[in-house]
């Protein structure tokens, strides 16, 4: 049975994607999340005598020179101001650091770096290196206002080819700075928890009651369309994205994304992770019986078996934990009894001993990590190192364990268009590269240490290797 998303309008987190909405952003930088969050209260209309933030028009005829992305991606940008526009926030005095010298090659017609951004107290220098312009973020009415990025984000813009020369003033000595923005980079979401369906009593709380046949499992669960309504506003058009969350808490993000897959037929994906935290109340008790943390006594009251692990579960297979199907059905019409076609795996992570790595029996215990690199496609595969090569027959991966197997593993892979991801096991970069160059370059190719662990150290000379 197919069930309805809500429309987008509903997404939790969006808000109205109108035309007076998109005015309000004033092609704020929100790839840098601290001038993000200074500029979120940055909404007023404009200042006098300057028209309101908005993108540059660009004409039919206009000549847009050299473009820093390829012209058929065109409809996917826009022109904006360098200079920041609008009443307030867009003075020297309000972002200091934002008050600073481009420098224009006239020649070359385009904008080659920055200055340096100037204490409050000193006035524009107006040299400029050999052959160049400096251009201040200074208004008609010599207003001496800010560029809307600090100068090593401008810098990296420039670098970018995103920073363009706009018309010149009559004297000819200046310019309009613009630059080049993807249209969609500029989303604002607001948050408007507006809907019933977000309510943490109904929706969390007695649903996983419901699920785990039990009171209690976990404190304080999200609603189940809280968290479809935040993932939608993100993951809405992006029918394979891969979703992660750190703190899976009762697994509502696992459930929520198999609730918008099978609306909309998306493929979406899921890594949840958790600790297994036992709450304090009941890990005094346990260590006053005499069990301690890592005893399986213990161990089993924690969050990963008390929730996580039964939710998931009786989210996609339709069960509780006992068995049963799962009574009711859930705001889009769906008995939970039918579940979900997703699968799931639950892994642990654990710490290896290194010298059984060395001696390469832990294959099996990094395959996981290999299969979830590939994307996690089919079941998890349990493969053996013991032979030259495989190529597990549900997953889109292959792995040669010995380089002397290269040309019949080069055969079998022919035979598997499926296959994505090829791992070569080898402790040589020349051997790697010598048999990457000998396979079709749309596969996606990893050089694996025969100490499997070196492919996973950080801060080492190997890593670096
Ligand atoms: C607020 S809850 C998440 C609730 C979840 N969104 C839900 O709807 O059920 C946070 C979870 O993160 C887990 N957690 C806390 N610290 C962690 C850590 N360092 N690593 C992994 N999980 C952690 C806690 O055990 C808890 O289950």
């Amino acid at each position: 049975m197919r069930v309805t998303l809500p429309p987008p309008e509903a997404d939790a987190l969006v808000g109205l994607r109108t035309r007076e909405h998109q005015d309000e952003l004033d092609g704020d930088e929100l790839d840098d999340p601290a001038e993000a969050a200074a500029d979120a209260d940055d909404d007023e209309p404009g200042g006098e005598g300057e028209p309101e933030e908005g993108p540059v028009a660009i004409g039919i005829e206009d000549d847009l020179g050299e473009l820093p992305f390829p012209r058929e991606e065109l409809p996917a940008w826009e022109l904006r101001h360098a200079r920041r526009r609008g009443g307030e926030s867009s003075y020297r005095h309000q972002r200091p650091n934002q008050f600073y010298a481009l420098y224009v090659d006239p020649a070359g017609g385009k904008v080659v770096g920055t200055g340096q951004s100037l204490p409050l107290d000193e006035p524009p220098d107006f040299t400029a290196p050999d052959g160049l312009v400096a251009v201040w973020p200074i208004d008609k009415e010599g207003n001496e206002r800010c560029w809307r990025y600090i100068p090593a984000t401008m810098q990296r813009l420039i670098d970018e080819g995103r920073v363009v020369l706009g018309q010149q003033s009559s004297d000819g000595e200046s310019w309009t700075i613009n630059y080049w923005v993807r249209k969609t980079e500029r989303k604002k979401y607001k948050t408007v928890w507006w809907s019933k369906q977000h309510d943490a009593g109904t929706h969390g709380t007695s649903l996983l009651h419901k699920f785990l046949e039990r009171r209690n499992a976990f404190p304080f669960p999200k609603s189940l369309y809280a968290v479809r309504d935040t993932l939608l506003s993100v993951v809405r058009d992006r029918p394979d994205a891969l979703i992660l969350d750190f703190f899976a808490g009762s697994g509502t993000t696992l459930h929520a994304t198999a609730l918008i897959n099978e609306a909309d037929g998306g493929r979406r994906r899921c890594i949840l992770v958790t600790n297994n935290e036992v709450d304090v109340k009941t890990a005094k008790r346990l260590v006053k019986q005499g069990h301690l943390p890592g005893d399986a006594e213990f161990e089993r009251h924690g969050i990963f078996w008390q929730a996580t692990r039964p939710r998931c579960e009786a989210a996609i297979t339709g069960r509780t934990p006992s068995g049963k199907p799962v009574p009711g059905r859930s705001m889009t019409g769906r008995p939970h009894s039918a579940g979900f076609e997703e699968n799931i795996e639950f892994l642990e992570l654990v710490y290896l001993d290194k010298d059984d790595v060395r001696q390469g029996s832990q294959f099996e215990a990094i395959e996981p990590a290999l299969w979830l690199a590939a994307g996690g496609v089919g079941r998890r595969p349990v493969s053996s190192d013991a032979e030259p090569f495989v190529l597990p027959e549900e997953s889109n991966y292959a792995v040669l364990f010995q380089r002397s197997a290269f040309a019949t593993f080069r055969r079998a892979l022919a035979k598997r268009p499926d296959i994505t991801h090829v791992f070569l096991v080898t402790d040589s970069e020349a051997a790697y590269a010598q048999m990457c160059s000998r396979l079709p370059a749309t596969l996606r190719t990893s050089m694996l240490y025969r100490d499997y662990l070196g492919n996973f150290r950080i801060n080492t000379p190997e890593a670096y290797r």
